[in-house]
């Protein structure tokens, strides 16, 4: 399995187009401290085809940097196979917009999160004049089998409805990724709310990991100033204290650690930041946008 992360940030990016915080204001100031937003993009061999793990609104940005998820001169065969969803959040959907010149797209999610872009963004409504779009059911425990090889399983993580689906009923809103390859295993979670035992079992056997690295501590988005809410009424475990994630995570067996969907204020945004050396000395790294991994 290929993996290759295309962007690391939560929704806003880093720098956010109306933010001044320190993390913003920073990545203005230093161009390599700019973060688009969260998505990987998963291939079960060298040669593609490639699936994108959420259709951020910097997808096609995203596509175009990368040569091996690019267009073969002459025609207008992608090698993109479809799209896998983690929630129905607008930084994780508003992307598939921008897939409407491809003669089909696949999307793969649960039943909640496609009802969600039904009802709430009239995806297919909206689509289904441009192009073919199709949706397979990512139901709760059962693989999906992908083109090259590969095997996708989703692992709830969280009930909580993206804003816009605030009235639509409950069901698996959130959930982390378990995808396998013929050798090699990743766990994408952008969102835990609950470290729940299910998921620390598909956490505890995979060789790559990638978690939700929202926010640093569960009162930031309190005194960043923009919610009332703290990280983990957001849907959002921090990483330090003593509801945060890492001391979980540096128990993990992984072979590869990473935090992933880094708010703009997270102050792990600037690079000399110390709590870098606290994760390090764990064995845990922020991931980095352009990153290959082969788990
Ligand atoms: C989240 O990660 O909780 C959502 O993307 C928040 C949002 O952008 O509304
Ligand atoms: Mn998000
Ligand atoms: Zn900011």
């Amino acid at each position: 399995m290929r993996v290759r992360v295309l962007g690391t940030a939560a929704g806003g990016g880093v720098p956010q187009w109306n933010c001044g915080c320190g993390g913003c204001a920073g990545a203005r100031r230093h161009p390599e401290r700019r973060r688009s937003h969260a998505s990987l993009a998963v291939s079960g061999s060298s040669a593609g085809p490639w699936y994108v793990v959420n259709a951020t609104p910097d997808l096609t940005d995203q596509i175009e940097a990368w040569a091996d998820l690019r267009p073969e001169p002459g025609g207008r065969r992608s090698p993109l196979a479809g799209v896998i969803l983690t929630d129905a959040e607008l930084d994780h959907t508003l992307g598939l917009f921008q897939l409407r010149e491809a003669s089909r797209v696949s999307v793969l999610s649960t039943a909640a999160v496609w009802r969600g872009l039904s009802n709430g963004l009239r995806v297919h409504e909206v689509l289904a004049p441009y192009t073919d779009l199709s949706w397979r059911e990512l139901r709760d425990g059962e693989s999906v089998r992908l083109d090259g090889g590969l095997r996708v399983r989703a692992v709830p993580v969280s009930g909580k409805r993206p804003r816009y689906a605030a009235e639509e009923r409950a069901g698996h809103w959130s959930v982390a990724l378990r995808i396998d390859g013929e050798r090699g295993s990743l766990v994408y979670a952008p969102a835990i709310a609950d470290w729940s035992p299910e998921l620390d079992k598909e956490l505890s056997d995979a060789d790559c990991v990638f978690v939700d690295g929202t926010f640093w501590d569960d009162q930031e988005p309190r005194t960043a100033g923009f919610s009332r809410r703290t990280a983990t009424q957001m849907g959002h475990l921090p990483i330090s204290g003593p509801s945060g994630t890492a001391g979980r995570l540096a128990r993990l067996p992984a072979r590869h650690r990473f935090y992933t969907h880094l708010n703009n204020t997270n102050p792990l945004t600037d690079p000399d930041a110390p709590q870098h050396a606290l994760l390090a000395a764990d064995g845990i790294e922020v991931a980095a946008e352009g990153m290959i991994l082969e788990p």
